[in-house]
């Protein structure tokens, strides 16, 4: 019998209406748009606005275009992930509502966590369950409402995180496309320089809590950059050379975009010229567990079938990974 891979066969990604640009920052906090590009390359981010609006509603926005772009029907859906760190709530998980928002009712749902990462995990994860013939229709969804935790009198953080959600179908195949290769990794060392503070079973909310505004994103900034980068290239390069891949041979990276100086330093490492590097920070900032398939959503019509595509995340925890995959199509 044939080896069942796992394939991404079908992508859509979502973000709200409403764009904020650098320039509205600039009356925010002591900021200039000249250091928000040089610093970090974004030049807008999109946001969602307006009240009882959380995280479900991009991911359910992302799923139904799935749905409806790959003519899947909601029943055949047998499992969902949602990577996300902006749950609508503590609980029940925001997988369960999106499933219920677009008819999703023969599925296990469940949200995972692993910040910036999410995606490559919940992707790996799903990977998993395709490969073991269990399951058949499995959708991730990264969504991630990041200005529900941002403060917006913080400079170092409220310039970078945006909003959005992407969804990608994962389907067996026996062709010799889809995940080849993965690297996950994580080090709970890395909590201090990247967390929320308060909000959790440590520290619940409470008066002082909300006071000291410890809801928001905690991050320092520069222990962070250099982990990112070291992390990303170090597993990069590893699944590259693992899999006997030159430069030549990758069709594109598609990093996590948290930071354009980031990307930039890890396309070095894998001696990729700019053109195979899918970057679109500057229209989005960094959404978190979105930034992969609203980068894979908006390349999809230039992929092609067997394209060598390395994917890379860091984030939060710290966690990070890159995964080596074949494109399973090509774009109608
Ligand atoms: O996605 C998950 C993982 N997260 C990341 O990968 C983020 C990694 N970190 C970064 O991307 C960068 O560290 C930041 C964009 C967050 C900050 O950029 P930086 O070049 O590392 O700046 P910095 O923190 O070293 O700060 C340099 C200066 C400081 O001023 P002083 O102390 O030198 O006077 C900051 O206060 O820039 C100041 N600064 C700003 N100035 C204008 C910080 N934020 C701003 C701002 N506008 N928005």
């Amino acid at each position: 019998m044939n080896k069942i891979h796992a394939a991404i066969t079908g992508i859509h990604a979502w973000v709200p209406e409403y764009i904020l640009y650098n320039s509205e920052l600039e009356k925010m906090v002591d900021t200039t748009d000249e250091w928000i590009v040089s610093r970090t390359g974004i030049k807008e981010r999109h946001i969602l606005r307006g009240e009882g609006q959380g995280t479900s509603v991009l991911g359910t926005e992302a799923v139904k275009g799935l749905l409806e772009k790959t003519g899947t029907k909601p029943e055949e859906v047998d499992m969902l992930i949602c990577a996300t760190v902006t749950p609508d709530m503590q609980f029940p998980a925001t997988a369960n509502i999106i499933s219920h928002n677009c008819g999703i009712k023969n599925a296990f749902s469940f949200d995972l966590n692993a910040a910036c990462s999410g995606l490559l995990y919940a992707l790996v994860t799903a990977s998993k369950f395709i490969q073991s013939g269990t399951h058949k229709k499995i959708i991730v969804v990264g969504a991630d409402k990041m200005s529900s935790i941002v403060d917006y009198t913080d400079r170092a953080t409220c310039v970078i995180f945006g909003d959005g959600a992407g969804a990608l179908l994962m389907e067996p195949t026996t062709e010799e496309v889809g995940i080849r290769d993965s690297i996950m990794e994580s080090d709970g060392s890395g909590m201090p320089h990247l967390h929320q503070k308060a909000g959790g079973s440590v520290r619940p909310a409470s008066h002082e809590t909300v006071d000291a505004r410890e809801h928001f994103i905690y991050q320092e900034g520069q222990p962070v950059f250099k982990f990112a980068v070291t992390k990303m290239a170090d597993v990069a390069v590893e699944i590259m050379e693992r899999n006997n891949l030159s430069a030549n041979d990758i069709t594109y990276l598609v990093p996590h975009q948290a930071n354009l100086r980031i990307i930039e330093a890890i396309a070095r490492r894998m001696g990729l010229e700019k053109e195979k590097v899918m970057v679109n920070i500057e229209r989005y900032g960094n959404t978190t567990s979105s930034t992969i398939p609203l980068c894979l959503w908006e390349w999809e019509k230039q992929l092609k079938k067997g394209d060598n595509i390395i994917l890379a995340a860091f984030g939060g925890g710290f966690t990070w990974g890159s995964v080596y995959l074949k494109w399973a199509y090509d774009s109608k």
